[in-house]
């Protein structure tokens, strides 16, 4: 595992400078990419590489972490509405090149399989971004959730709904359910970012990176991937034994 620790803004910037190094070494990356507050300062960074002529993102192909049950792509809670405003918009990447777990598909499970199925065909995923939820979790992958799951339908956990809530305009109209990569899928990305912020995460980082491994804590998975990058601010590093 790398670790690095730093102001909000550094920590950013390296981590944009990991999915250039990986794009100049691969044109043609598959990069699974994630939602949340957490990446939006690096997806600036990843935008402004683009801008300066130092990356193209013609060739990259992406697959997101998750999506909410119900929402279409143009709902403005929509993940996929996310990553067009802090992203999309603002690079070359082709709207073929960019796959998404569709919330509205009218049978929920074959979309997980056709998930599967696509990252598989592409040749896995190069470049795995990860954010963590206050519970531990990553992409939706609740406490509990096992280990070799893949992509699946979830019910969201009634902490997940009320910190996720903030982007709704009320609690009652954060969606109940949604789809997934499963850990497992996560855990075959040939590489991870993983990337936390804040205080309230501190101690759930101590748990992740220096406690048990254990599907009570989802992302203490993360201790077992042979290549795992680590980005913490100085906040959400505060309570690590170093
Ligand atoms: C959601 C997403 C996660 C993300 C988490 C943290 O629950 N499904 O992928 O990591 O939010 O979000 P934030 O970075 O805003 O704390």
């Amino acid at each position: 595992m790398r670790l690095f620790i730093g102001t909000e803004e550094e920590c950013d910037r390296r981590a944009a400078l990991e999915v250039v190094k990986q794009i100049k070494s691969k044109p043609d990356s598959v990069l699974g990419l994630a939602t949340g507050s957490t990446p939006i300062g690096m997806y600036r960074n990843m935008a402004q590489a683009y801008r300066d002529g130092e990356i193209s993102y013609s060739r990259v192909r992406t697959f997101n972490l998750d999506e909410y049950v119900g929402l279409a792509k143009k709902h403005p809670c929509s993940y996929y509405y996310f990553m067009r405003e802090y992203l999309f918009k603002d690079i070359d990447i082709p709207a073929d090149n960019i796959d998404f777990l569709d919330g509205t598909a009218s049978d929920l499970a074959q979309e997980c399989a056709r998930y599967e199925e696509n990252i598989e065909n592409c040749g896995g995923i190069d470049l795995q971004l990860l954010g963590m939820g206050h519970n531990g979790h990553i992409g939706f992958n609740e406490p509990d959730t096992p280990f070799e799951s893949l992509t699946h339908i979830v019910e969201l956990t009634e902490s997940t709904i009320k910190a996720n809530s903030r982007f709704f305009d009320s609690e009652e109209e954060v969606p109940r359910k949604a789809l997934t990569m499963g850990i497992k899928t996560i855990m075959h990305a040939k590489k991870i970012i993983f990337f936390v912020k804040g205080a309230a995460k501190a101690e759930v980082v101590r748990q992740v990176l220096q406690g048990p491994i254990t599907p009570k804590v989802p992302a203490s998975v993360l201790q077992l991937h042979p290549n795992l990058c680590v980005f913490l601010d100085h906040d959400a590093a505060s309570k690590l034994n170093l």
